[in-house]
């Protein structure tokens, strides 16, 4: 039903919503990025020169920026970058062989997202130069939205403190003066200098073997967009687990990491295989304290990984399949702009599905694709409907709050409708083709369309049009053809879960023994609405629902807590709350808390108490959950 009303509502009422390639009659231009004020038409940034200090105790980063930049527009005369709370102290301009002059600069108006510009002057004599450098004496502010500077007590080991960032929206700018758009790709270098004691890494070529001296150098040879820039500085000692992989973690969570993520390896070996040559050297992953706000963040070289996937059995490792699969989606065919996230996400979320299923089992992949595309039925009842488009309008807003799942799922189900449509076999080719063709390329989804169709949909063989691909891409909804994952345990963990609510399956009959996680996770969210507080107990006595150590299955057992009002649990549902800072296990909590139509009260006092320990991304987004009248 809903596929069917969805399809017509866009053809007939919304037809201007539904965004194509080119600029609709309000001006709209999807190739545009809408969410950086740098003057890209005019000028490139090909490298970036970082020498930085850290600071724990005035929490900034403070030195200079050098950006080296090429000319497009041979008239212009000033560079715009983006920042956002930076404090600039100087520009100094160089074009080759001239000696340094300094720029006049300014910032212009300031937007509670984007940030602010900052306007520089090319001096006069500069003013035509084919390539110009810039260099920035900056420091950071406290409240950089791009970095979390944590007190000892936040750390594991309680004992030193620990800084990283999150660059991935639009959040570089606040620790970068840049060009902070996925449409520029740059190389970049990097000193930087901290206490003795403590180790810093960055997204590039980091050296397992260096010395622990406080002084550190990167270098990133190949180019990278400016969501990938990365840095983490803490008690950070390293293990290997394969010949180019390894972790980066505190010493108290190095044993447990290595063992979590021993098929890492494997993975990238795997991968290789899929998908092509590994492009980037070593695959390592930092794993980070709880208020790491995401699962997962593909920095090049470096993931960055929630604690949250320790769970002791390798359950939760599809997330490390999944950044590690961005080291081709995303990272070395980057979207142009969040516009064309799905091309990053989707065809990521679609590789980590691959691979979860050469290095596990098809069972295992299947039942992960089962939970994703029911949490993407579920976000069609909530997500507006010209927002369902994968390639939806977007010019306005906070691209991080545009991470739903529709570029996500959606995306995956749609390589996974191409991949049944022309075979593994063919469709693997096409992959393996893309990622060779547009390497180091930032690319539109209309680029994107273009490739498929000279290379996969008008072949001898077609076997899709572009106009079905076009109802992917620019419609909501799925279209009536949409592939429907299956999973024969996931049936049967949701027929015993109606089974027992109904007293015809007994407690102890149910096979949670041989089960996996996401089993159990669906089997809790199979349960009916009206199922009694004493049912609750039955099943929390049996399987040890808010005790359990698995993240996931929290995560499913408490929303459901919370929306049922199973008080009994709630000292362990606080628990919970404040032991995890990732915004995917913690939100949907909050929410239920909130709407459940007598606790929002008690969300919000739980939420004061934990609010320091959760990042600033995670915190702003809760408190418009819970305070929704202060917004
Ligand atoms: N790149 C994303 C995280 C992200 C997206 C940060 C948008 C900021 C804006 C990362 O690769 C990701 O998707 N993480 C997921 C992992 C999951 C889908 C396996 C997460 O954190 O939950
Ligand atoms: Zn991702």
């Amino acid at each position: 039903m809903l596929r069917h009303s969805a399809w017509l509502i866009c053809t007939t009422l919304l037809l201007s919503a539904c965004a194509r390639d080119v600029p609709t009659s309000d001006g709209y231009d999807p190739a545009r990025d809408y969410f950086s004020f740098a003057n890209t038409d005019q000028f490139v940034t090909e490298h970036l020169a970082l020498d930085l200090a850290v600071d724990f105790e005035a929490r900034r980063l403070s030195g200079t920026a050098r950006l080296d930049l090429r000319r497009l527009d041979p008239d212009a005369t000033e560079v715009v970058l983006d920042t956002r709370d930076l404090h600039i102290t100087s520009v100094l301009a160089f074009a080759p062989e001239n000696a340094p002059l300094p720029a006049a600069f300014r910032f212009g108006d300031a937007d509670t997202i984007k940030g602010t510009p900052l306007v520089i002057q090319l001096p006069e004599g500069m003013a035509s130069a084919a390539a110009v450098s810039l260099k920035i004496a900056y420091a950071t502010s406290p409240q950089s939205t791009a970095l979390q500077w944590l007190p000892p007590e936040l750390t594991a080991g309680g004992k030193h403190p620990m800084v990283f960032s999150q660059s991935q929206a639009i959040h570089a700018r606040s620790w970068v003066p840049l060009q902070d758009t996925p449409a520029v790709r740059t190389t970049y270098e990097a000193t930087i200098t901290t206490a003795s004691n403590l180790l810093a890494v960055m997204s590039a070529d980091n050296d397992p073997l260096a010395p622990r001296d406080g002084s550190y150098t990167f270098t990133m040879p190949q180019p990278i967009p400016s969501y990938l820039l990365a840095i983490a500085v803490g008690n950070i000692y390293f293990a290997p687990i394969g010949a180019e992989t390894g972790v980066y973690a505190e010493p108290e969570l190095l044993e447990a990491s290595v063992y979590e993520f021993a098929d890492t390896q494997d993975m990238l070996e795997q991968a290789e295989r899929l998908f092509g040559p590994y492009e980037w050297g070593r695959y390592d992953l930092l794993v980070l304290p709880p208020s790491f706000p995401y699962g997962g963040m593909e920095n090049p070289r470096l993931s960055f990984i929630t604690p949250s996937l320790l769970a002791g059995d390798r359950s939760l490792v599809a997330v490390i399949a999944h950044e590690l699969a961005h080291s081709w989606s995303g990272n070395l065919v980057t979207n142009a702009t969040w516009r064309d996230g799905w091309l990053n996400e989707g065809v990521t979320s679609y590789l980590e599905s691959r691979l979860m299923e050469v290095i596990y089992d098809k069972d295992r992949a299947d039942e992960e694709r089962v939970i994703a595309y029911e949490e993407l039925l579920l976000d069609f009842e909530n997500v507006p409907l010209p927002m369902q488009a994968l390639a939806p309008r977007l010019d306005d807003g906070d691209p991080d709050d545009f991470q739903g799942t529709i570029h996500y799922h959606k995306g995956q189900l749609f390589l996974q409708y191409l991949e049944n449509a022309f075979g593994r076999d063919t469709f693997d080719e096409f992959i393996f083709g893309y990622f060779e063709h547009f390497a180091f390329k930032t690319i539109t989804t209309e680029r994107f369309l273009d490739y498929l169709d000279a290379n996969l949909l008008s072949g001898a063989n077609a076997k899709v049009s572009r106009e079905q691909v076009e109802q992917w891409i620019y419609e909501p909804g799925l279209p009536g053809d949409a592939p429907v994952p299956k999973s024969a345990t996931l049936d049967s963990a949701a027929r015993l879960a109606g089974g027992w609510a109904v007293g015809e399956v007994a407690i102890g009959e149910v096979p949670v023994a041989d089960w996996s996680p996401q089993a159990l996770i669906h089997f809790i969210n199979n349960l009916p609405s009206d199922l009694g507080n004493d049912r609750l107990e039955e099943l929390d006595a049996a399987f040890g629902l808010s005790d359990t150590n698995n993240a996931e299955i929290a995560r499913t057992w408490f929303i459901q807590v919370a929306e049922r009002r199973y008080v009994r649990a709630y000292p362990q549902l606080e628990a919970y709350l404040a032991r995890h800072g990732r915004g995917r296990l913690i939100s949907p909590v909050y929410a239920a808390l909130a709407r459940n139509g007598v606790d929002l009260e008690r969300a919000q006092s739980i939420f004061e108490k934990a609010r320091a320990n959760y990042h600033p991304l995670v915190a702003n987004s809760l408190a418009t959950i819970l305070y929704p009248n202060n917004t």
